[in-house]
């Protein structure tokens, strides 16, 4: 399977912005052959169609950047799975650690966020990461595979239909990337919690996020268990976000 290199926008973007920066990537994509590397754009919800309309005749994917546990009814301000659905989007991020730490996500609701992406039709995008605290306090390991279970819990064998990004809390945003010896070491527990939940079933591939950028997507892209990357600010920049997806593409 090729890489996948997914751009979070976050809270950023305007009809224009986005506008010139979609035109400027689909302008490079134009004149680059993807080898199995496929490209995705989280964006906030309200932009969802702009980008449908827009990207819907390149190679490009979009998504959004959170979506309900529920699936319709009384929650006011929240935004369904089926919406995102009827938007085309194909990819969703869940358990973002801003959604966990500004707005209390457990890894209980994170679960079932995934399962009505799925349920919808749309490729949930499951984020785990240590925060630096509990690295130094070398939990890590621990961490990463308590929010990662409770989502394979809950999907049982569907787990293979997910995306699982590695991003350690303290390198996002931060420019202080992890190395690509310390994001692998995650990435393969990863890898194993995975493989015993999918037996024989597909591998859902590990992305992995935080100050990724141009200068050291190739080496971290380049670990064997690195298979792809979920990227913010650089994401926000054409030539930035082209020179990941050309590391991607050469990996
Ligand atoms: P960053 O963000 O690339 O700006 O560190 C990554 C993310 O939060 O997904």
């Amino acid at each position: 399977m090729g890489k996948l290199i997914v751009g979070n926008w976050k809270m950023n973007g305007s009809l224009a912005a986005n506008q010139v920066l979609l035109d400027e990537i689909c302008l490079g994509l134009q004149v680059r052959v993807l080898k199995g590397c496929d490209v995705a754009v989280c964006v906030p919800s309200v932009y969802v169609h702009q980008v449908q309309t827009q990207l819907k005749k390149s190679p490009i994917a979009w998504g959004a950047q959170d979506v309900s546990a529920h699936v319709s009814g009384a929650y006011t301000g929240e935004i369904s799975a089926t919406m995102l659905r009827e938007f085309e989007c194909r990819y969703v991020l869940v358990g973002h650690s801003e959604r966990r730490q500004y707005h209390q996500e457990s890894d209980a609701m994170v679960a079932a966020k995934a399962q009505q992406a799925l349920a919808s039709g749309v490729t949930p995008i499951v984020c785990v990461g240590e925060t630096l605290a509990e690295r130094e306090a070398g939990r890590t390991m621990e961490v990463v595979k308590r929010q990662l279970a409770a989502v394979v819990h809950t999907l049982g064998p569907c787990i293979t239909e997910v995306v699982v990004a590695y991003e350690p809390v303290w390198a996002i945003g931060t420019g202080r990337t992890a190395s690509p010896e310390q994001a692998q070491e995650v990435h393969a527990v990863l890898r194993t919690q995975l493989q015993a939940a999918c037996k024989e079933g597909r591998m859902p591939r590990i992305l992995y996020g935080g100050s990724m950028n141009a200068a050291n997507a190739a080496s971290l892209l380049a670990q064997p268990d690195i298979d792809g990357g979920l990227i913010g600010g650089a994401s926000l920049k054409s030539s930035d976000f082209l020179a990941i997806v050309d590391a991607a593409n050469a990996a």
